[in-house]
């Protein structure tokens, strides 16, 4: 399988929304990843529904959303309803994973689960089974264009262990820093979708650059 791409829109032109989402539907993106912060859960806010329905409306992709906010159970629906067709939740920010988790299932959509750089693969092993998704977070959460964690690279080799012994279905997708260079390093330990937003949207060619990441 080749490796899902999932450009971050937080780094998207957001005078010209439509325009870059055009643009990634017409790219070798997989997904498209929405950076969801609420100011309480990281240091930043970055935009709520009526974007995200606007993303939705012109996308022809998945959206990947990433919920950087606390309590996350009490907007998964209104999530669901403005388009997301994979929700992934903080394990920092929810005391009731597994609930939450199974909240997020019972819509038909996949879940996933967020591990901050500080917090150990170790801790979804009572729950890996259920999870379609783990998102090891590479920088710290709130903001795009942050240095890349190389720790993240062992982090992401830990879970495809703890995959593979619990049989578990969940991908692993790497949100942070992520470029051409450790891009090849990720997917040898065993990443399968790879989250880029400075990277891409940064580039004289966003397109092309989806296409590079794609190819590795
Ligand atoms: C960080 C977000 C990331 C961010 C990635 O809190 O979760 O998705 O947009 O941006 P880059 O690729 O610029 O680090
Ligand atoms: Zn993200």
């Amino acid at each position: 399988m080749s490796t899902i791409i999932s450009p971050s829109l937080l780094a998207c032109d957001f005078g010209n929304i439509q325009r870059d989402v055009e643009m990634l539907n017409n790219s070798a993106a997989d997904w498209l990843h929405i950076d969801i912060m609420d100011g309480v859960f990281v240091p930043n806010i970055s935009f709520g529904f009526p974007v995200m329905e606007a993303m939705n409306k012109h996308s022809k992709k998945p959206l990947d959303v990433h919920l950087m906010i606390v309590n996350p159970d009490q907007y998964i629906e209104t999530f669901v309803k403005a388009g997301a067709e994979i929700i992934t939740v903080h394990y920092e920010a929810c005391p009731h994973l597994h609930r939450t988790i199974q909240h997020i299932k019972s819509f038909g959509i996949k879940a996933g689960v967020a591990l901050n750089p500080h917090t150990p693969v170790h801790l979804l092993e009572n729950i890996i089974e259920e999870l379609d998704l783990v998102l090891i977070m590479s920088v710290n959460p709130g903001f795009g264009g942050q240095k890349f964690i190389s720790h993240a690279i062992k982090k992401v080799a830990e879970t495809k262990t703890l995959i593979q012994s619990k049989n578990s279905n969940a991908l692993i997708e790497v949100d942070g820093g992520v470029n051409s260079e450790n891009a090849p390093l990720l997917i040898s330990a065993g990443a399968n979708a790879l989250v880029a937003g400075s990277f891409i949207f940064n580039s004289p060619n966003p397109s092309e650059t989806i296409e590079k990441l794609k190819s590795i």
